[in-house]
């Protein structure tokens, strides 16, 4: 089977567009864990179901069955790829992703997907699905250069977007995302902190693949 390398890190540090290259250039399938909470936060808010009940979510939970591949992600057979990434789950992910049932209720899905190997991206990948992974990255960047990229891609994709807004969600989910008692977002022991602020992303996938080949 592939190497399992895992990538942690903020919103906007970069993770899915090296993770995903990186995953081509070792040959092995790339996983968006982000994607699956977001499609979760999404599923239960589509249905009015808010992340402060508890009994009405833990009994969704049980029916909502989600799959990912290939770059898709579905909730219960309906193909949700595109309404997961609007600035409204943006804003509402974080607090779904908090809950210790919803995490709990997601793992197995997540470690399914690494038989082959696997470049998985995430919050908690290093510390808590894949701690036996062969190579731990933490991947940042200061907050106004995620911001900026999060807002050019925005505008890229021809949506509005304001920096000064991008910036505040932008700290607003680093806090909310480091701060929850349940596998908080931090630098795993055994992973290598890679500071991307200013750098290309083909020099940050080709110096992650020499560290995996290495
Ligand atoms: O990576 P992305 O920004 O799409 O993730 C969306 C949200 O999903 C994060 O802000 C975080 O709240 C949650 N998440 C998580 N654990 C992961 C991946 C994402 O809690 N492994």
């Amino acid at each position: 089977r592939g190497p399992v390398v895992v990538l942690d890190g903020p919103a906007g540090s970069g993770k899915s567009t090296v993770a995903k290259l990186l995953a081509r250039a070792l040959g092995v399938p790339h996983l968006d864990t982000g994607a699956i909470y977001r499609a979760v936060a999404y599923h239960m808010d589509s249905k009015g179901i808010p992340p402060e009940d508890s009994e009405l979510l833990l009994r969704e939970l049980e029916v909502t069955r989600v799959e990912v591949s290939q770059g898709f992600v579905r909730v219960n057979g309906e193909d949700v790829t595109r309404e997961i990434r609007t600035p409204h789950v943006d804003s509402i992910v974080s607090h779904y992703a908090a809950i210790p049932a919803v995490r709990r209720a997601l793992l197995g899905l997540q470690r399914e997907q690494a038989r082959d190997g696997i470049v998985a991206e995430g919050r908690d990948m290093a510390s808590v699905v894949f701690p036996d992974a062969d190579v731990k990255v933490f991947l940042t960047a200061s907050p106004e250069e995620r911001a900026r990229r999060r807002h050019l891609e925005r505008l890229s994709k021809g949506e509005d977007s304001d920096y000064q807004q991008v910036l505040r969600q932008v700290e607003e989910r680093d806090r909310l995302d480091s701060q929850r008692e349940c596998s908080p977002l931090k630098v795993d022991e055994g992973a290598l902190v890679f500071d991307t602020t200013g750098l290309s992303v083909d020099e940050v996938v080709l110096a992650l693949e020499k560290e995996v080949r290495s």
